[in-house]
């Protein structure tokens, strides 16, 4: 039976991910496609429901997303937010005008239908996010007006004759507090959704179809000791075993104790098996004498990509072939590169597990490609995997590497691993780990004086840098408790022989980046 999905199409708002996670909280699945999709692609899916999104343009402009009217034909419950209810208006006959007075952030909006489903058990008025400049100035035949603010309409539907409803406020942002009921209302009484999309039931799903699409075949999996490739192994494991060999590869700018931690768990606990290459000299000789940091990216990148294909070529023989790579790819990725807004600019190569041009054709497993990093998290646990996996903070792949500014030596490696390994045990200690998105050191080719007893002493500068994000694409600097700050700082200029100077990063991004390289 096909997964009961809500489809939501996306018109190019900032919150159209948000529609999205609001659904998969009550535990119904829904999938983001750009609103170019064609109506065949959306049928395949056989949603319960389909969901206009907002966006930032006109539905008069010249250059509005082309996204094909029929798709109001399809019978298929409808809801429309902000500029899905200005698609709805416009293309089923009504007008859409430039509003005489544009609404941008809360607003009080009167339900004047209080037995509409869209609205069942909310009170008579809500507080609401509004941001748009367009308004219906007239409906199209069959609808009506179910809701208003002081300025404008906020609400319509034609529930009997088209199964539509919109809303020009919304429901999905944090600003509209009992948007939730509204999406509720709109997926369970309207849509009939069941709510029964939980991780126990994607874990059996999924496992099924892994076993089903792999058959007899050998899987490889990279490992990178992140969330996402360590869930993906063990999802794949839970369906196939030990035809599945993960690859770990310590390039040598890992953390301190990090290669052993990632066999542990997972080998140790959960049973993977797993080839650990310890290929540091290879990855530290062709970072000698190396500063510019668009080239250490690229040279652990391409090392990365020998040693991998190394490995899988001699697992490929010793197995008698392999017919498949695992790749953490996670939904964000996935709707980023078929999102109407086109891909953003690269500011810094990324080189992950992902996009390995194998000598071999391997054939894809993406099994989270489906989910959220936190719907990952959630898998994770069910699948009871270890906390300090699980709730790990991100690292990049370039690894330390990216965080020692100038050339990249094995006592600059020694010296970082030692000072990142107080951040994080320091801050672990004050219980603001899990809350801080990503907390590290970072080692600076700055050498200053200062006296330790009554030897003066001329050493490297630390800096320490502690982020929240919500993704990775914008970050605060967090404002760490002075006295955990004051006790990482000693810790490292005590303990760390080499560091004499500790200083605290304070820039956000933008400007600056998460990574100093
Ligand atoms: P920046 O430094 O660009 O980092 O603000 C944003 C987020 O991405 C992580 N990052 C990487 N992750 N491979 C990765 O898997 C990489 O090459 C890489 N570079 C940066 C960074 O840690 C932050 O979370």
């Amino acid at each position: 039976m096909a997964t009961q999905t809500i489809v939501i199409l996306d018109f190019g708002s900032q919150y159209t991910q948000l529609i999205a996670r609001r659904i998969r909280e009550l535990n119904v699945f829904s999938v983001v496609l750009p609103c170019t999709a064609p109506l065949s692609e959306i049928q395949a899916l056989q949603p319960l429901g389909l969901i206009l999104s907002g966006g930032p343009s006109s539905v008069y402009d010249a250059d509005a997303p082309a996204a094909d009217p029929r798709l109001l034909e399809l019978g298929l419950p409808t809801l429309g937010i902000c500029y899905g209810l200005h698609f709805i208006v416009h293309h089923l006959g009504g007008k859409v005008l430039n509003a005489p007075r544009r609404e941008y952030g809360h607003a009080e909006v009167t339900i004047e239908d209080a037995n509409s489903q869209l609205f069942a058990g909310l009170p008579p008025t809500i507080s609401v996010w509004m941001s748009h400049g367009d308004e219906a100035a007239q409906l199209p035949a069959g609808f009506h007006r179910i809701a208003h603010t002081a300025n404008a309409l906020a609400g319509i539907e034609s529930a009997e004759h088209r199964r539509i409803w919109a809303v020009q406020f919304h429901p999905e942002v944090h600003h509209t507090p009992l948007g939730a009921q509204l999406i509720k209302n709109f997926v369970f009484s309207i849509c009939g959704a069941a709510g029964d999309w939980t991780p126990a039931h994607f874990i059996e799903s999924t496992v099924a179809q892994i076993r089903e699409k792999v058959g007899s075949g050998h899987v490889i999996c990279g490992l990178s000791g992140g969330v996402d490739s360590s869930v993906a192994a063990v999802l794949v494991h839970r369906a196939i075993g030990d035809q599945l060999t993960c690859i770990f590869v310590n390039n040598g700018v890992l953390r301190k104790n990090e290669f052993a931690a990632v066999q542990k768990n997972l080998r140790d606990k959960l049973g993977l098996k797993i080839v650990a290459v310890d290929a540091s000299d290879r990855f530290l000789t062709k970072l000698a004498g190396v500063t510019e940091p668009e080239k250490k990216r690229k040279i652990i990148g391409a090392e990365f990509i020998a040693v991998f294909d190394d490995e899988a070529n001699r697992i490929a023989k010793e197995s008698g072939g392999v017919d498949w790579l695992v790749q953490g790819t996670l939904y964000p990725d996935v709707i980023e590169s078929s999102s109407v807004k086109g891909p953003s600019q690269t500011i810094k190569s990324h080189h992950n597990v992902g996009g390995l041009p194998l000598g071999m054709k391997l054939k894809l497993i993406e099994p989270l490609r489906d989910l959220f990093k936190d719907e990952v998290r959630r898998i994770g646990r069910d699948l009871q995997m270890p906390e300090d996996v699980l709730g790990r903070q991100p690292f990049p792949g370039p690894g330390l590497a990216v965080r020692i500014l100038g050339e990249v030596t094995p006592e600059r490696v020694a010296l970082l691993q030692e000072a990142d390994e107080i951040v994080v045990a320091e801050i672990k200690a004050a219980g603001l780990y899990n809350k801080i998105w990503q907390s590290f050191a970072v080692l600076l080719p700055v050498m200053s004086v200062g006296v330790m007893g009554d030897q003066r002493t001329y050493a490297y500068t630390c800096a320490v840098r502690a982020v929240h994000s919500e993704d990775g694409m914008t970050a605060d600097w967090t404002p760490l408790p002075y006295d955990v700050l004051k006790r990482i700082s000693s810790r490292i200029v005590n303990e760390v022989r080499g560091i004499n100077r500790v200083v605290y990063d304070i820039t956000s991004k933008p400007p600056g980046t998460i990574e100093w390289e």
